[in-house]
């Protein structure tokens, strides 16, 4: 069995899409694959929404190789979620990335899903813990009438504790406190301009930290 036309155009576009890219590449650089399977020392570690609208290289004008990526939904930084600790182990340990940037954006389906009481299904257990920042919130955010307004207000505290999350994690207080230079930052993309927000809750050290959740 096969899809209609429609899909099978669609993936048929797809490797189309790779012989372009290898041809423009090699166009602009004829040793552009050579060099990068040498290996790679991105600078960065992001950690953005699976959406995609919100691509890590496009939005900030990098090449491959210059960021290192984990996306899921909404985010979020989970402190047993094994994927996103492993990506984090490796990017501060191994590569030895000098940022990690939690990059939310407006409009973002997951926090939408979050402030509903509707159930989605399995989804409901990640996003509970977008919920959870409500709750932490929930005093500036009750006052907020506009919905779209308070949804964004959200996707911004978000992305302010999910950079806490971070800073609170063994493998970024292990980091700071053997010196290593690591700064932890929080964005947020704004999909009707293109525009990049800092958040400024930039950390590089235990300073704001609460002492509970200092390692000494
Ligand atoms: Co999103």
């Amino acid at each position: 069995m096969t899809f209609n036309n429609d899909h099978s155009d669609l993936y048929d576009s797809l490797l189309e899409g790779n012989k372009q890219f290898i041809e423009d590449s090699l166009k602009s650089d004829p040793e552009y694959f050579e060099s990068l399977a040498k290996g790679q020392s991105p600078p960065v570690l992001w950690i953005g929404c699976a959406d995609s609208r919100v691509p890590a290289n496009q939005i900030t004008n990098t090449a491959p190789g210059q960021i290192f990526v984990h996306r899921n939904i909404a985010n979020m930084v989970i402190h047993s979620d094994m994927n996103m600790l492993s990506v984090l182990d490796y990017a501060v340990n191994v590569l030895k990335v000098k940022h990690v940037i939690v990059t939310g954006h407006y409009g973002c389906g997951g926090v939408i899903a979050a402030i509903s009481n509707k159930q989605f299904g399995l989804i409901d257990n990640w996003l509970r813990h977008i919920k959870d920042v409500y709750r932490l919130h929930a005093k500036t955010l009750d006052a907020i009438e506009d919905e779209e307004t308070r949804c964004d207000r959200l996707v911004e505290l978000n992305v302010v504790e999910n950079v806490y999350n971070l800073c609170k994690t063994s493998i970024v207080q292990n980091a700071w406190q053997t010196g290593q230079q690591l700064g932890v930052h929080g964005w947020v993309y704004s999909l009707k301009t293109g525009i990049i927000t800092d958040m400024k809750v930039s950390a590089y050290d235990n300073a704001n930290m609460e002492n509970v959740f200092k390692f000494k």
